[in-house]
């Protein structure tokens, strides 16, 4: 590095001030560290003075320029490098950081910062990052690629997101059914909150999905939250998340809440009677101001989302209880949705059985399932307490234990074709014991079939313990060796 400095001022410091001697080794050694400082940098280095005149020049630089770096010292800058600010900077007395320069046919990525002392201008520090800019360089193209990838990703994620069932999920050719699926898509039009009720197995959740998908938020996330299933502490930060150390347990870095992740999408709550009473009045705030809090954080955020929520409580009933507020039911049941249960529509349900089977067909490649007269009459004479889902599950249980294609009475559940009774009607005292245990049998199934396998549901519906459901289970060998009872 070549420095200019004014041997005059220096004398006149030095003189007055101790052994000259020692001075000038001081001096000079920490003028050779400056110098061996800025020569060994990996950028190029230039100081000029309050007027743009280079008063020092560092040799990396030199060698980028392909000039001697002692000629320099004394020019305008404006005569040493192309397209340079440095005399600009030096006028403004503002700092212009990770600029780009054209110097040498290259962009570089260039520094000029005021040197001030007494709040005036006294030189300006100028740097252009080489070696930097390599690795700038394929940092750029890396970033791009990984940019470029991130797209693709967000893309399959959308298509992940996006929701499995359409309006033409939903099977079914009851008035009843036509009408639903007809106030659903007037409600996809709008952006306004859905309630949707019903019993379980109604389909609630195919609407939830359907009325997303028919939004113009269908190319956005469906973010599904089922309150039944969250430990009410969680909850919170489930809906909001947190900032990095907002409490105890945290993780460290942070966590998006659903209102977050949302985007611009649905968010759906599910089972949304089981929502703490103490969370409500904050997912009230939510939905009112649009705008939310993560917990330990300071800042507000808005958020975009329609929301959709669904349940199978009586939520007015809750409401008159007070287990339920009335604001936060007014504000999520701004268009109610009621899904009837099949029973009451019982059009229904062999077009939904076939549907069913048509699907199952489609992922059983060279078997297409079918019914026979007898079956169906048997499925028309049930009453569905656990609707949709239930003529799914048995037909789903019938295709298993059907060895044909034809599904007939036999592959039916025996609570549904009544052949208990058939046998009960024709045996003595001696079976009825054995007649008892069929019936608990067909009860465990049929609980089972309507709870989705869900142990906890199935034995509050029962009125039994859930160690006693356990032992029924095992007893009638209809436990799943593989479960350990946790669900
Ligand atoms: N109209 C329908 N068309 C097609 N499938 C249906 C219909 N109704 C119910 N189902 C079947 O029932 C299953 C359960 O539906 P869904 O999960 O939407 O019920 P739900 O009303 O949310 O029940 P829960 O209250 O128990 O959560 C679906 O996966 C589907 O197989
Ligand atoms: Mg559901």
């Amino acid at each position: 590095m070549t420095i200019m400095f004014q041997p005059s001022d220096l004398n006149q410091k030095l003189s007055r001030q101790g052994s000259i001697r020692q001075k000038i080794d001081y001096l000079q050694k920490r003028l050779e560290l400056a110098e061996l400082t800025l020569n060994n940098i990996y950028n190029g280095a230039l100081v000029t003075d309050e007027n743009g005149i280079v008063i020092m020049f560092n040799e990396p630089y030199g060698r980028f320029l392909g000039v001697n770096p002692a000629d320099q010292i004394g020019r305008h800058v404006t005569e040493v490098v192309e397209n340079t600010r440095m005399h600009i900077v030096a006028r403004t007395g503002e700092a212009e950081v990770n600029q780009t320069q054209h110097i040498q046919g290259q962009d570089m990525v260039v520094q000029r910062i005021p040197i001030k002392k007494d709040g005036r201008v006294i030189a300006v520090f100028g740097q252009v990052m080489f070696k930097n800019v390599r690795d700038l360089g394929s940092l750029a193209k890396r970033l791009s690629l990984l940019e470029s990838k991130v797209r693709v990703y967000e893309e399959e994620l959308t298509t992940l997101r996006s929701t499995k069932y359409t309006m033409d999920s939903i099977h079914g050719r009851s008035d009843t059914i036509r009408s639903l699926k007809k106030q659903a898509l007037k409600a996809a039009r709008t952006n306004l909150p859905v309630l949707i009720t019903g019993e379980s197995g109604t389909g609630k959740e195919l609407f939830a999905q359907a009325i997303h998908h028919s939004s113009k938020r269908r190319t956005k996330p469906f973010i599904r939250l089922n309150c039944s299933a969250i430990p009410k502490d969680l909850f919170e930060s489930e809906l909001f998340g947190y900032e990095r150390g907002a409490f105890t347990g945290a993780r460290s870095e942070g966590k998006p809440g659903k209102f977050d992740l949302v985007e611009g999408g649905t968010i759906f709550l599910d089972e949304v009677g089981d929502l703490p009473l103490e969370m409500q009045p904050k997912l009230l705030r939510v939905i009112e101001e649009r705008e939310f809090e993560r917990i330990g954080g300071t800042r507000i955020i808005k958020a975009d989302f329609r929301l959709i929520s669904a349940t199978n409580q009586n939520l007015q009933e809750m409401i008159s209880a007070r287990t339920y507020r009335k604001d936060l039911f007014y504000r999520l049941s701004v268009i109610p949705l009621n899904v009837t249960p099949l029973r009451e529509r019982r059009d229904d349900i062999l077009p939904l059985a076939e549907a069913i089977l048509d699907d199952i067909s489609d992922h059983t490649p060279g078997r297409r399932f079918r019914l026979t007269q007898g079956a169906e009459n048997i499925l028309l004479g049930h009453n569905w307490p656990g609707n949709g889902r239930e003529l799914h599950n048995i037909l789903e249980q019938a295709v298993a234990t059907t060895e044909s294609e034809i599904i007939d009475e036999d592959d039916l559940p025996i609570y549904l074709t009544g052949r208990t009774v058939a046998v009960s009607a024709t045996t003595g005292d001696r079976l009825l014991k054995d007649i008892l245990a069929q019936a608990e049998k067909d009860a465990l199934r049929q609980t089972l079939a309507q709870t989705r396998n869900n142990k906890t549901k199935a034995a509050r519906l029962l009125g039994l313990h859930r160690t006693l459901l356990y032992k029924k289970l095992k007893k009638h060998g209809l436990h799943d060796p593989a479960d350990n009872g946790a669900s």
